[in-house]
């Protein structure tokens, strides 16, 4: 059916497609799926948006500011589609799975044709067909669990960079979160299309893999006979050719030493552990329902760094959590001063409807999170140099990714421990991979000079 409608829209002469895409990496693998169906439409992509006969946003609800950010943009595109009334706007994703926010849309934003979630990509075609043939169809937020979207064709932004989901979804419903209600369960794909799609990838060129779900270390797990996350590393890693592993991510409740000494042996994946610690209170921990402690956690860097002395280790911490006390936040400045990560994402706590912790009725003051938040990055931020100065004259090998963001002649690439590092180089080198000695550090990120 999904297919029929592809071949439907393909004979109405396609047009040009522009997909703005929001959030985790989790929904950049989604939107190369939009990429696909759209090419195989007849649409070529365009990133000017006056341009574009389809404008497809493909949302994220993980916090406040995202969905203000959406709703911003479908404010500017009301104009657009008075000038232009053949536009087509799109809306997708995890802020729409949320059937409230859906219903504001569809109410307040008539500018808006086509309203899909998160399990409905496939139904995109259709509606799509709908459209253009003079129908108003109705919204889809209908929760499929079974189909993972195998046979969509992906077409991704670069040829030697991929994202491969290998699950959907999460189970651990943190009390802080949305994305267990607008992703749904944990659903692993199939080890085998995992590895047919990596092996395909790397014969057409592709140098770096990277390997998404919301919890990765639960791999396998809700599939009888399936491996887990351990073996699918090695799995990958024995696939010939020259090209980088990395994953994301983990939740330190389920990661293993077997993980960890899968990481250690196997030489294609990277040195670099993402794994989020949320806070350093075990009260709050608790709350949170992570189910580790600060201590449980320590062991596994512990470990980790034992196996892999040049380990880099990231994290993502929340500040404000519901009750979080001055005594809570101190035992979040005292964990990143014992841990030491290489760096941290920072989020200050955005309340979101239909999770536990939204009617928490101890509430932290904006203010107050302002001042965790600036207190906590000047004490990373001094750790983040201290830990890249000692990069200062060592020699990475790094994939060549494309031109800096200020300067054109000066490229950027990311070391084994996921470190931006900017030097000169000639722009035919992109996509392959290069020697670079690390001459200065700075608090973000590195200068180098290639060898
Ligand atoms: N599944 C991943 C994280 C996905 S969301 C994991 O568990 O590691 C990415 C990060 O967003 C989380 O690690 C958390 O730090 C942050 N986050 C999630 N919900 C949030 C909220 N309501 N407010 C602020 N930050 C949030
Ligand atoms: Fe959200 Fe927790 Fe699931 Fe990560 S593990 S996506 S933080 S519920
Ligand atoms: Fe956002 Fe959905 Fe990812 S809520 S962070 S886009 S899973």
């Amino acid at each position: 059916m999904y297919g029929e409608y592809i071949k439907k829209v393909a004979a109405l002469g396609g047009g040009k497609a522009m997909i703005i895409t929001f959030g985790c990496q989790q929904n950049e693998a989604d939107s190369d799926k939009l990429r696909g169906m759209l090419a195989s439409m007849g649409y070529i992509p365009t990133e000017c948006r006056e341009e574009a006969d389809i404008i497809v946003l493909n949302t994220c609800a993980v916090r406040e500011h995202a969905e203000l950010r959406v709703f911003g943009i479908l404010g500017a595109l009301k104009a657009l589609k008075r000038k232009n009334p053949s536009l087509v706007i799109a809306v997708c994703g995890c802020m729409v799975q949320q059937a409230h926010i859906a219903d504001d849309i569809s109410r307040k934003y008539d500018q808006v044709d086509i309203i899909f979630g998160t399990h409905s990509r496939e139904k995109f075609p259709q509606m799509l067909y709908e459209v253009l043939s003079g129908r108003k169809v109705e919204k889809d937020l209908s929760e499929n669990e079974k189909d993972l979207g195998e046979d969509i064709p992906v077409v991704r932004k670069n040829k030697f960079s991929a994202l491969v989901t290998i699950m959907y979804g999460c189970n651990n419903f943190c009390t802080y979160c949305i994305v267990p209600y607008v992703r749904g369960r944990e659903r692993s794909r199939k080890s085998d299309n995992i590895i047919s799609e990596i092996t395909a990838l790397v014969a057409d060129g592709c140098k770096e893999i990277m390997l998404l779900g919301q919890n990765v270390n639960s791999y396998g797990k809700d599939i009888e006979g399936e491996c887990n996350f351990a073996t699918l590393l090695r799995r990958v890693n024995a696939i010939p050719g020259d090209f980088l592993i990395r994953f994301m991510s983990s939740h330190p409740k389920d990661i293993t030493n077997e993980v960890i000494d899968a990481m250690a042996e196997c030489e294609k994946v990277e040195r670099h552990l993402h794994l989020p610690v949320q806070c350093g209170s075990d009260r709050l921990l608790k709350i949170m329902n992570r189910r580790y402690t600060c201590d449980a956690y320590e062991k596994i860097i512990a470990y980790a760094r034992e196996k892999m002395p040049d380990l880099s280790v990231t994290s993502d911490i929340i500040i404000g959590f519901p009750g979080e006390t001055d005594e809570d936040f101190e035992q979040t400045v005292d964990l990143l001063k014992r841990v030491k990560f290489d760096s941290v994402y920072t989020f200050i706590y955005s309340r979101r409807k239909g999770t536990p912790a939204y009617s928490m009725d101890n509430q932290v003051p904006q203010a107050i999170k302002g001042e965790r938040m600036d207190t906590l990055m000047q004490v990373q931020n001094e750790i983040s140099k201290e830990k890249n100065k000692a990069l200062e004259g060592t020699v990475q090998r790094v994939l060549v990714e494309g031109v800096s963001k200020n300067d054109d002649t000066v490229m950027c690439a990311h070391t084994s421990g996921a470190k931006t590092v900017n030097f000169k180089c000639d722009k035919s080198l992109i996509g392959q991979f290069v020697k670079v000695k690390i001459t200065e550090a700075k608090t973000f990120s590195l200068t180098g000079k290639i060898i």
